[in-house]
């Protein structure tokens, strides 16, 4: 694509920019901005302009501009954000899966020798090459699914250069693929098999050597903790994520997927987002709301546990930003399709249109402290994608079975 060249796409049967909707709280479908026979204009990757598509191809007729014209009935969102995926690991739990469909519990199933103890150690044999080959496959299935910005947790090494190795990975794959990979450090998902010493002794080993390494080498600017019993302690928690916080990284939680406490613990530290929340209760909610963090349930995680849902209604009619995330894993979510997950959670908690797509855009990349997409406006990356029909209440109403005939990622057509 020859750079400076101004492009415009359209005309767009219905184009929703998700423009001047709240961070926080419930929203109705009349709350969407709806243009019909719209256009985009981009250059650079970047958005220029957004309007009638008839209006911006006389604007912007010139020899330096290309009309690109759309013959068929397109939708079009911003980009979707995932913004919790472990998407680094090798190997496969399909006999965990089996064994939660004969009644065993997650927790048991980990104590037993599967769980998340598993994954490490097929993450820890596999090479490389095989795991950037993953990484990249499921990048690229994301992509297809309209998914432009995508979170990626390390977790599955859990030693110093383990950790090191999966963030590089998901450094070289996103230098390599279109779609944008956010790395996160999890090197406190568990506690190592192999660590000599407490929980406690762990997390003092990454606060005094992997946060400064990966600071100094720039691997990533997030650090989760999985704050749950079998995995680490509210106090031990604390501590760790105020050692990472002094070195300035953004905190991110998994709380309150079975116990209590991790919400407490993310509005106190000033956490990015606590993320899973099918347990959490009323009073947390009230706290989560009168906060600045966001809440990302998890459909993913309670469809491949079979246990309740994050409860998201009550969630937003409290004032809190919800956010979505397909938290693709090997072992509670392994389906990895953020639409289907999003419109099962819709379902069943009553979450309208606007609610479930503010989730899975702007309101997911407010969780990653992105706030340059997810919404069609002047200067936003241009990632956007579009779905055959001529409503967009179909989007959902097809729960997650309509995929998007068409993505852009910095206005580049990664699907057609
Ligand atoms: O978000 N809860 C902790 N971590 C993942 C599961 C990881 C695994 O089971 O491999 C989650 O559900
Ligand atoms: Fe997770």
């Amino acid at each position: 694509m020859p750079t400076n060249t101004i492009f415009i796409i359209g005309p767009f049967r219905q184009l929703l920019t998700m423009d001047n909707l709240p961070l926080k709280g419930s929203l109705k479908d009349s709350q969407l901005e709806i243009l019909e026979e719209a256009g985009i204009v981009h250059q650079d990757g970047k958005i220029l302009e957004i309007g009638m598509f008839k209006d911006l191809c006389t604007k912007y007729s010139s020899a330096n501009s290309e009309v690109q014209f759309i013959d068929s009935d397109l939708i079009v969102l911003p980009g979707l954000i995932d913004p919790h995926t472990h998407l680094c690991w090798a190997g496969s739990r399909e006999n965990d899966y089996a064994m939660r469909l004969e009644g065993k519990r997650y927790s048991d199933i980990a104590k037993s020798g599967g769980g998340i103890w598993d994954t490490v150690t097929k993450t820890r044999n596999a090479s490389d090459e095989e795991l950037k080959k993953l990484l990249n496959s499921r990048a690229s299935r994301q992509l297809a699914n309209g998914i432009t910005t995508c979170e990626v947790k390390s977790g599955y090494a859990l030693s110093l250069e383990g950790e090191i190795r999966l963030l590089e990975i998901i450094r070289t794959i996103n230098e390599e693929h279109l779609v944008d990979l956010i790395p996160t450090c999890l090197a406190a998902h568990i506690k190592p098999k192999d660590f000599e010493g407490g929980s406690s002794a762990y997390l003092e080993f990454l606060s005094r050597n992997l946060l400064p390494e990966i600071k100094k080498r720039g691997l990533s600017d997030r650090i989760d903790i999985f704050v749950e019993e079998g995995a680490f302690g509210i106090l031990e928690a604390e501590k760790y994520l105020a050692e990472a916080k002094i070195y300035g990284f953004d905190l991110v939680i998994h709380g309150e997927q079975f116990t209590y406490g991790g919400v407490d613990l993310a509005v106190r530290m000033g956490a990015k987002s606590v993320d899973h929340l099918e347990v959490i209760d009323s009073k947390a909610i009230a706290q989560l709301a009168t906060s600045g963090v966001v809440a990302v349930a998890l459909p993913g995680a309670s469809i491949g546990l079979g246990c309740q849902f994050a409860p998201a209604r009550n969630l937003l009619d409290a004032g809190c930003c919800l956010a979505i995330g397909s938290d693709w894993n090997p072992g509670s979510a392994p389906m990895g399709d953020l639409l289907v997950q999003t419109a099962i959670l819709g379902t069943f908690e009553k979450l309208t249109n606007a609610e479930q797509l503010s989730a899975i855009t702007f309101r997911a990349a407010h969780a990653l402290n992105l706030n340059d997409r997810a919404i069609l406006r002047k200067g936003n990356i241009a990632d956007f994608i579009g779905f055959p029909g001529r409503n967009y209440k179909e989007i959902l109403y097809q729960q997650g079975t309509l995929k998007p005939a068409r993505v852009w990622k910095r206005g580049m057509l990664t699907k057609t």
